[in-house]
């Protein structure tokens, strides 16, 4: 899903950082063994995630949705040297090929990968953290918000994808089983009217909010 013009999308890539070698493999390796590999942060919004870091220079990351691991080495790279981040995915097939890729990089050792559904496994990390990456079912956004909230530092940053679900957060009638949309819809509304944080919504890739806690 395009939301500027393709050419101006391509020009966007071309004056940004380029991909690491690292996460270009991922990618191709993603692509080639593993279902779904659109659901990959990719060049330019890994690129952003790794700026965003950077500028934090957070030393507990959260991420609920680690995938193949891509994000969670993008994120990693704005880590504190003496920093942790935790992943979260419930899908246990995907270990491996994750800590392959982590070892492989030189945040592995700082990089703890958890199993599990997100919501269970949230509750057990006491720990305050300075950026959480929600990057899961689109269904429970709203619930990752309520549970990580006060487990986020002041001045903590979340960030939030796929906030735009390929436009049909303007849509006002769903498909029975479109469960995603509606909630999605719901969480914009709730980031946006909560007095904890100040949120932005920026149109990069498939939208992304930056919401900072007050
Ligand atoms: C969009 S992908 C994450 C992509 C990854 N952050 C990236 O940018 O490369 C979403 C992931 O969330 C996981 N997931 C879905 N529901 C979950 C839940 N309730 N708890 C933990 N992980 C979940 C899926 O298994 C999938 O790997």
């Amino acid at each position: 899903m395009h939301f500027i013009p393709e050419e101006i999308d391509e020009y966007v890539i071309k004056h940004s950082e380029d991909e690491p070698e690292l996460l270009q493999q991922l990618n191709r390796e993603t692509h080639q063994k593993i279902l779904q590999p659109r659901m990959l942060s990719g060049h330019f919004q890994g690129r952003v995630l790794s700026m965003i870091s950077k500028l934090v220079g957070p030393k507990q990351i959260l991420e609920i949705g680690t995938y193949t691991g891509y994000s969670a080495l993008c994120l990693a790279e704005g880590l504190d040297p003496k920093g942790e981040l935790h992943t979260i995915d419930s899908n246990e097939e995907l270990f491996k090929f994750q800590r392959k890729y982590f070892d492989q990089s030189k945040y592995g050792h700082q990089i703890i990968q958890h199993m599990g559904d997100a919501l269970d496994i949230i509750p057990q990390l006491h720990l305050k953290f300075d950026l959480v990456f929600i990057d899961a079912d689109k269904e429970n956004y709203s619930n990752y918000f309520n549970i990580i909230i006060d487990k986020l530092n002041t001045g903590g940053i979340i960030l939030s994808d796929n906030v735009l679900w390929s436009g049909k957060v303007l849509d006002t009638k769903f498909k029975k089983d479109d469960l995603a949309t509606p909630a999605l819809i719901e969480y914009n509304r709730i980031l946006k009217n909560d007095k904890r944080v100040e949120t932005v919504l920026l149109p990069i890739r498939d939208g992304l909010t930056i919401s900072r806690k007050l």
